[in-house]
């Protein structure tokens, strides 16, 4: 378990209702979603062409022609492996982006961060409370999008670092104070980074529980603004003078195991979610 690696992703949209549309198959092969078209996979020159209008598209640059055919190698394997998926239309489908020529044992090294073997011989930390405060939820709305109500700030990104527990507890809190105070705050995944660093490791993983108690016991965490994130970890600036400052009460953990406990608690706030993201299919995950 402890060498598990998870992705974070932050649930604020519960579609109630699962539509699949009949024209869902198209999707798999249209070439504005998945970056190539079936013309483009049927010869290695148009792979080539591919590959050449790929890099120009994500400003690759190679510093080697050596290390440009590794390249072109990698984005071959990885190709072949988003077609195949996708021509077995599924319920999900690939595509390439600017992942394409890493290969996958190389992003998981690099991107994944959710350490679930962080607490130690105990197992998974536990929230300070015991109940569920919306066990008696009732009449739960179909769709909630937490997005229109204003809740939720433009789509961050990590880069080329484990930091996804930051990410995570930083969009729940910001969803929440939004919520209580009405003002949308993009506050600091940095700060975590740098000042959280008892039992959370900045690049090399983090857990959430151990993010939002730090929080708790900081009084506040700060703006984006006044700590900008670095993708690295930095020395803690954490008594800057005249900034703001959002801060929670508290924080608990959804019952273990049940949906109807995750469904209810999504209609009332921002959930933290870690999804076990070590395949090679979450890589190239498009739709
Ligand atoms: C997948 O969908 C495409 C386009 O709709 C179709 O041509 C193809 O036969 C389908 N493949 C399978 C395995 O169902």
């Amino acid at each position: 378990m402890d060498s598990e690696l998870s992705i974070v992703l932050f649930l604020l949209i519960v579609f109630a209702a699962c539509c699949c549309s009949s024209s869902s198959a198209t999707y798999h092969h249209d070439p504005a979603v998945v970056g190539y078209s079936q013309e483009d996979v049927a010869l290695p020159s148009r792979i080539l062409e591919l590959f050449s209008s790929w890099s120009v598209k994500h400003s690759k640059v190679y510093v080697t022609p050596k290390e440009k055919v590794r390249r072109y190698e990698v984005f071959r394997q990885n190709l072949k492996h988003i077609v195949e998926t996708n021509r077995r239309n599924g319920s999900y489908w690939l595509g390439l982006n600017q992942f394409a020529d890493v290969a996958h044992e190389e992003f998981k090294a690099g991107y994944l961060g959710l350490s679930t073997g962080l607490a130690g011989a105990g197992g998974r930390p536990r929230a300070p409370t015991t109940a569920f405060r919306y066990e008696a939820a009732v009449d739960l709305p179909w769709e909630v999008d937490w997005r229109k109500k204003g809740a939720v700030t433009p789509v961050k990104n990590q880069g080329r670092c484990g930091s996804c527990w930051a990410f995570s507890t930083v969009a729940a809190v910001e969803g929440i104070n939004q919520m209580v105070t009405g003002r949308l705050e993009s506050l600091s995944e940095q700060e975590l980074m740098d000042c959280d660093g008892t039992l959370d490791h900045g690049c090399g993983g983090g857990l959430m529980d151990f993010a939002y108690a730090y929080i708790v016991g900081n009084q506040g965490i700060h703006t984006d603004a006044d700590y900008p994130y670095l993708m690295e970890e930095g020395d803690c600036k954490e008594k800057q003078p005249h900034s703001k400052v959002v801060t929670i009460s508290g924080y608990e953990d959804v019952p273990e195991n049940s949906e109807v406990s995750l469904l209810k608690a999504l209609a009332h706030q921002p959930v933290s979610v870690g999804i076990a993201a070590g395949s090679r299919d979450f890589q190239f995950y498009k739709g």
